[in-house]
């Protein structure tokens, strides 16, 4: 999916996390934890999605994969539809 940059609006999200790749693609992702359930956030310093409970570390580049334990799965992903016209981004349901 891609967007023009800097048009980036992300609508109707679930909690979740988003990322504007640099390849100008943009991923989501169910922002809770696959260790124990908390919510990860995305670190810009690293580019990286990252659990603040237990430090599992995961990449929003390869379909959220786990980089560091505890966690032994990836996130769940989000689908998203871009608007080309628009560059509004949907959560596809
Ligand atoms: S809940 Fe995320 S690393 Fe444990």
């Amino acid at each position: 999916m891609q967007a023009s940059p800097g048009r980036k609006r992300l609508l109707n999200s679930p909690v979740g996390q988003e990322s504007h790749l640099a390849n100008n693609q943009f991923v989501a992702y169910d922002a809770t934890c696959t260790h124990a359930g908390c919510q990860v956030g995305y670190d810009a310093a690293s580019q990286h999605l990252i659990c603040p409970c237990h430090g599992a570390t995961f990449d929003p580049a390869h379909q959220a994969a786990v980089l560091q334990g505890p966690a032994g799965t990836p996130l769940t992903g989000v689908p998203l539809h871009v608007d080309a016209s628009t560059g509004d981004i949907t959560v596809v349901s």
